[in-house]
């Protein structure tokens, strides 16, 4: 189950150590992103610009043109001097205010890189998306996924309580590959941990891509813990095609 929800990205992210780990794995496997030639870039669902600011600056050095693709304003409103300062007065930002399902028509291709950073869950026909990507990649692009990995007890507990289903970064893999025969994927993986008593209703609508969880589904989703701090797996897929 996917949902079209889009929400402020940093209230969730203050209960969990997610930003550090994401750019410590951006700054550790940086030979496996291999973006360094990248001279144009598509972040799809750019949230409030942590994770790109730390790509654009430190992984992408030939960047020309960086195209942000976000919904809520109070991400953009982040995102925008985050992303700025990061560019080093490179005056390459497109910014559509916009689901990507709206803005997707309107980008001019190619893209060297596309980013899906923590943001498939919020597309409901995420196969359709892949197709309609396809218009601007060329060979050699890279699509770059991130997704939490489905058997860990956070996601477990969220399935439990029938408000969404996983899908696994290999399950995206399986489509892509039918799109680019010829694709090569590479994967990096690291392991987030968060204590589930401190989660907010903000934060839990963004874990279930759902807006309409309250206090009572808030309160069963912590009651399925036998220890409240706990580990999830989150897996970023490179695919150049
Ligand atoms: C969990 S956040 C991830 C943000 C960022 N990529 C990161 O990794 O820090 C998901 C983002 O996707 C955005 N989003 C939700 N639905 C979307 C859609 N249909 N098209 C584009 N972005 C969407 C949300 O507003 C939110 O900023």
């Amino acid at each position: 189950m996917f949902s079209d929800y889009n929400t402020p990205w940093s209230e969730a992210r203050q209960i969990i150590d997610e930003k550090h780990k994401f750019i410590r794995c951006f700054a550790d496997h940086a030979a496996v992103f291999d973006l360094q030639t990248a001279q144009s870039c598509l972040s799809i669902g750019a949230g409030c610009g942590e994770s790109d600011a730390f790509i654009v600056s430190k992984l992408m050095p030939q960047l020309q043109r960086y195209i942000a693709v976000e919904p809520d304003k109070e991400n953009i409103k982040e995102l925008v001097p985050r992303v700025l300062d990061a560019l080093q007065g490179r005056r390459c930002l497109e910014l559509y205010h916009s689901r990507i399902e709206d803005a997707i028509d309107r980008i001019e291709g190619p893209v060297d890189v596309v980013l899906l950073l923590e943001v498939l869950y919020y597309i409901k026909d995420y196969e359709t998306l892949l197709q309609r990507l396809k218009r601007l990649l060329k060979p050699g692009s890279k699509i770059v996924v991130s997704l939490l990995r489905s058997d860990s007890d956070v996601v477990r507990a969220v399935e439990t309580l029938g408000l969404k289903t996983w899908q696994d970064v290999q399950q995206v893999e399986a489509l892509v590959k039918i799109l680019y025969p010829n694709m090569k994927a590479s994967y990096v993986s690291f392991i987030c941990t968060t204590d589930v008593r401190d989660t907010t209703i903000g934060a839990f609508s963004i874990l279930t891509a759902n807006a309409d969880v309250g206090e009572e589904k808030l309160a069963k989703f912590k009651e399925l813990f036998e220890s409240p701090i706990t580990d999830y797996g989150i897996e970023i897929a490179i695919f150049e095609i």
